[in-house]
């Protein structure tokens, strides 16, 4: 354990995995040491031995790509972004979504007007030309989730959630989801489209949807207001997603389990719940006031949550889809890569202390001409989880009923069980224990794979191989498939290898035992979701980052040549925020940031900042920025 920061347990990361499944960490320090990485002889990585000697200076010799300037890591109240840079607040929570949304009240509880308004808590931005099917970088549709709400940052007096009345809470309901508005850029500036057609929101409050693939209709998803268990209503705790090319958005079910309630041993689901964290202590008031948060009262509820939803932003009558077929977990995100030979991959992580990474291989095909014929890949296919080994191959196994331990003795009686409870099916085929697997999203440039793992201060201690004792800012691991770079990797193979690209932490704090670039430029602490750009560069975001230290922020590196690992910083929170989005425009011209959480620590009454809005009656708002190369160029470019 490091003690010169806090370590903030997240009440929303209870470990719930009971196996003795190798640990990511454990096979990390085996590369490590078999490898002499901390000793710098790993050709393009090395370890930052003295600190950020350049942080905040363009040094004439880096061999970095990118072209900005780093900014300081440094709190403040406000947001920064690297000079020659526009950062403007696009849309912020409260703003109209919907043609007949009331403008923003502070302070107000209704939820009717917020159902038509941007929700809360900003996360993941996906950008979708327009028309659907086109690069256009001028004019699309901007899909943004609604990860959480934080009720004492909303209304005055308020300290938990669980104290939020009912009308609060259908508040705090109607301001989780999903948003759909049209943006256009004009003049250099990009603007929401007041008005437009395709506006929606998408809401736990009403929003219907259909649950498909192989859990559809099953037993376990019946429940009291739907006996077919194939529909639900809503979405609950949209964290990061991903788009496919077929012109739909994914967005990921995370950490449902704290929306409910009730005591999960009067359900025939208490194994089930308790892997998921289900539990008596509900993070919201929600459960006090409507049944269906309730375990006792509709007792497979949550077997309707945990799935990937794909949405079509092109048609704002289409009901959403939850896809069973990639697996029921706490979902942080999936991205979908087109295979050479037209197979369709998803990748996709489970974001808690030590559980797993998985990908997902649609049955069918994807045909470039026929988006109809595309729309339901997703619908059917295998998921498999990842075990990494020493060598540095890493095995895709299948999650298939019948196969290995998949079976009637396990409690095992069909693909339905195996998804619905994917964890415990790969429990049993000894999955590595990742920490905490973030985003996760194959590079089309050099077709290699990243994922980002945000930390784990709950790693055991006491393990002499292990070069990091603890690992509270997370790493970024690289992942190649075989075949070749680019369209020639193979990402339906079975055996991949793997690498860290980068071991984060603070270069200027030897027990963190950080490895960057030597040039590096800054730090990174908890890696979370990432951008690629056109030129397969990384951006990487941060949530968690040490409070008391640097701000949550846009980090950006090459993850080729003689820049690999040379980590710049170009964008700061303001204090209390973390950073989510990214997500570029097909030109690299625009970088699309969400801002959520600002003022976290604070409260309404005492915020402890008031971004964006810097009004007195104003609170602090989540909120979309788009940023703009003042010269109109390619960012970074
Ligand atoms: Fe919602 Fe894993 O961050
Ligand atoms: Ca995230
Ligand atoms: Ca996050």
């Amino acid at each position: 354990m490091n003690d010169k920061y806090e370590i903030i347990e997240d009440s929303d990361d209870i470990p719930s995995n009971p196996t003795n499944n190798p640990c990511i960490d454990d096979l990390i320090n085996a590369r490590f040491s078999r490898r002499g990485f901390f000793k710098g002889l790993m050709a393009t990585s090395a370890v930052v031995g003295a600190g950020i000697a350049t942080r905040g200076v363009a040094k004439a010799q880096s061999p970095s790509t990118l072209t900005f300037k780093s900014i300081p890591q440094k709190i403040t109240e406000t947001h920064a972004v690297a000079d020659g840079y526009d950062a403007s607040v696009l849309i912020r929570w409260g703003d109209k979504v919907v043609a007949d949304a009331p403008a923003f009240v502070p302070g107000q509880v209704d939820a009717n007007a917020q159902n038509k308004q941007f929700g809360y808590n900003c996360d993941y931005v996906g950008y979708m030309p327009l028309p659907v099917g086109s690069q256009n970088s001028d004019h699309g549709l901007l899909c943004v989730s609604h990860e959480y709400t934080n009720a004492e940052l909303m209304w005055s007096g308020l300290k938990d959630a669980m104290d939020a009345s009912e009308e609060q809470a259908l508040h705090e309901i109607a301001a989780h989801g999903h948003s759909v508005i049209e943006v256009k850029k004009t003049g250099g500036k990009w603007q929401v489209v007041d008005g437009s057609d395709y506006a929606r929101r998408i809401s736990p409050i009403d929003t219907e949807m259909q649950i498909t693939g192989p859990a559809a209709g099953h037993d376990r998803l019946k429940t009291n207001t739907d006996p077919t268990g194939t529909r639900v209503i809503g979405t609950l705790n949209n964290c990061a997603g991903g788009k496919t090319p077929w012109g739909t958005v994914l967005i990921a079910e995370e950490n449902f389990n704290g929306y409910f309630g009730g005591d999960i041993a009067k359900t025939s689901e208490e194994r089930n719940y308790k892997r998921l964290g289900i539990s008596q202590d509900s993070w919201y008031s929600w459960v006090k006031y409507f049944d269906r948060f309730n375990v006792e009262k509709d007792p497979n509820e949550p077997n309707k949550f945990g799935w990937m939803v794909e949405i079509d932003p092109y048609d704002p009558t289409s009901m959403p889809k939850k896809r069973t077929a990639l697996g029921r977990f706490k979902h942080e995100g999936a991205t979908v890569i087109i295979n050479k030979d037209n197979s369709v991959v998803a990748y996709s992580g489970d974001d808690q202390r030590f559980d797993y990474l998985y990908k997902f291989i649609a049955a069918n095909k994807y045909n470039p001409n026929d988006r109809a014929a595309n729309m339901d890949l997703l619908e059917n296919g295998t998921l498999f989880v990842a075990q990494f080994h020493e060598d540095g191959s890493l095995d895709w196994m299948p999650l298939i009923f019948g196969e290995g331990p998949l079976t009637a003795e396990n409690d095992f009686h069909s693909q339905a069980d195996v998804l619905i409870e994917a964890r415990r099916a790969a429990d049993l085929l000894g999955a590595t224990q990742m920490d905490r697997p973030e985003d996760v999203e194959p590079n089309p440039v050099n077709g290699k794979v990243y994922v980002m793992l945000t930390n784990n201060s709950k790693r055991k201690e006491g393990n002499a191989a292990n070069p990091r004792a603890a690992n509270p800012h997370g790493h970024v691991l690289e992942l190649t498939p075989p075949g070749g770079r680019g369209k020639d990797a193979d990402h339906t193979a079975s055996r991949f290898t793997w690498d860290i690209m980068i071991a984060a932490g603070n270069p200027a704090v030897a027990d963190d035992k950080a490895v960057y670039h030597p040039a590096a430029e800054s730090w990174v602490s908890c890696p979370d979701n990432m951008a690629i750009d056109h030129r397969g560069r990384l951006w990487i975001s941060s949530d968690g980052a040490p409070k008391s230290d640097i701000p949550d922020g846009m980090h950006a590196t090459d993850v080729d040549g003689p820049g690999r690992a040379l980590t710049k910083f170009f964008f700061a929170c303001p204090v209390g925020a973390e950073m989510c989005g990214p997500e570029f425009t097909p030109d690299g011209k625009t970088l699309f940031l969400a801002v959520q959480h600002p003022a976290d620590g604070s409260s309404y009454d005492a915020p402890s900042t008031r971004w964006p809005d810097f009004q007195a009656a104003m609170p602090p708002r989540p909120s979309v920025v788009a940023v703009t190369k003042n010269d109109g160029g390619e960012i970074a470019g």
